[in-house]
């Protein structure tokens, strides 16, 4: 064999293993998704080199690589699409162009990307919604708050809560021709924590006069406590979001000091002050049996003081919903929770599910055996699976229904 058929074959294995994810059993277009994953990963290595070489922050190249999927607001057929702000907080409009008399619904939906990346124009947010408005004959409101790392908590929540409270007031709903008591929050991962996090303040402002019909929340991000759950453990490295990854999106929420990244990393950073905070976080009573497997519940190892006080944000119910007492869950509107098996963030969404059973909110909870985090990204060609439009339309089927 020559030197250069063996450096080919040497290129091939080392881009053979670069490429090879253990991919769990039960998911479908394996060679595609680890094509995807490799693409992912990638990414993270470009964004980590760049951060060291001093060059880019890290979110900053995602940021980038993201901004590639963005579109333009061009309406079809069937929606008119417009960027606006209401209340100067950019946001994309969709409106069906079908006449219809009467009222119609309305979807506030809020785009994923871990605080830090992602957008309302990308791709495949922008179909999603197009979906919605076409499919419900809803007008559609996707929301563009600000991002870290430069803005941190809680700008973001803030950006979300302005927008739909600008939107909830009568006059605002009589302009687009909404009916009051149609209204939904909707979100994926950090965008699912928005929308619950914004659903339960609601509750407490006087001002705000409409009710939300119901919030669906898809794989959301929901609490900060303990990141060494089970579904955390088990998923540590499947695709698309690593644990280390989770983390990162986590801290820079909240700051870009490492300090509270490395404390999340090895999940000793709560503080001891914060202890009573755990119980609302216990998957030991939270989690059904099937999801606890041989995992063994262990005491929290707490951190210093001095992170819960610099970053105060980590410990806020805004920024963790799971944070709340029971009585502060009374009231919430009816809630579908979606949630994937192969998913570090799995159990947050399972145990928000327990706990607003517990005191008799009405859920509705859809577990997808084969889906990994963030499926509803995968509706665009040439990254579409199967599993995409699967969660997609099983999403917004439930919204015609339900909403
Ligand atoms: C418009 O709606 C019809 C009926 O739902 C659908 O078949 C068509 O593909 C839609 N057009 C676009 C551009 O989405
Ligand atoms: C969590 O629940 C288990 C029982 O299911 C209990 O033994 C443990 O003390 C609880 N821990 C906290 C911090 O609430």
């Amino acid at each position: 064999m020559g030197t250069k058929s063996l450096c080919l074959l040497l290129a091939s294995v080392l881009v053979a293993y670069y490429v090879y994810t253990p991919i769990p059993e039960n998911i479908e277009e394996r060679w595609k998704l680890m094509l995807i994953n490799a693409g992912f990963r990638t990414v993270a290595h470009v964004a980590e080199f760049a951060e060291w070489l001093g060059l880019m922050h890290y979110m900053e190249v995602l940021m980038m690589i993201t901004s590639i999927e963005y579109t333009a607001p061009i309406s079809d057929e069937n929606v008119t699409v417009t960027d606006t702000k209401f209340n100067n907080v950019p946001a994309r409009l969709y409106i069906p162009r079908k006449q219809s008399s009467g009222l119609k619904r309305a979807v506030i939906y809020i785009h994923g990307g871990g605080w830090c990346v992602g957008g309302s124009a990308m791709e495949p947010y922008d179909l999603l919604s197009r979906w919605t408005a076409n499919k419900l004959n809803a007008v559609v409101i996707s929301v563009e708050y600000r991002l870290a790392p430069m803005y941190h908590f809680p700008v973001q929540f803030e950006d979300v809560y302005t927008i739909v409270k600008f939107f909830l007031q009568n006059s605002v709903l009589v302009q687009y021709g909404v009916d009051p008591n149609r209204i939904c929050i909707s979100g994926d991962s950090a965008g699912g924590n928005l929308a619950a996090a914004v659903a339960q303040q609601l509750l407490d402002d006087l001002e705000v006069k409409v009710k939300l019909k119901i919030q669906a929340l898809l794989y959301p991000a929901l609490q900060t406590l303990d990141l060494d759950l089970p579904s955390y453990k088990d998923n540590e490295n499947k695709p698309i979001l690593p644990k280390s990854l989770m983390v990162r999106f986590w801290s820079e929420y909240f700051t870009t000091d490492v300090s509270l990244q490395e404390a999340m990393a090895s999940n000793s950073h709560v503080p001891a002050e914060s202890s009573h905070l755990f119980r609302f976080v216990n998957w030991s009573s939270l989690l059904p049996e099937k999801f606890k497997k041989d995992h063994v519940y262990a005491s929290p190892i707490y951190g210093s003081s001095r992170l819960g006080k610099k970053y105060p944000g980590f410990l806020d119910p805004r920024a963790a919903p799971l944070l709340v007492d029971d009585t502060k869950l009374l009231g919430l509107p009816v809630t579908y929770v979606l949630t994937c098996q192969h998913d570090v963030l799995r159990d947050d969404g399972i145990m928000y599910v327990s706990r607003l059973r517990e005191v008799g909110i009405e859920v509705i909870h859809d577990h997808i055996e084969d889906a990994i985090h963030g499926a509803l990204m995968f509706i665009t060609s040439p990254t579409d699976l199967a599993l995409g439009h699967r969660v997609a339309n099983k999403y917004i089927e439930w919204l015609n229904i339900n909403l």
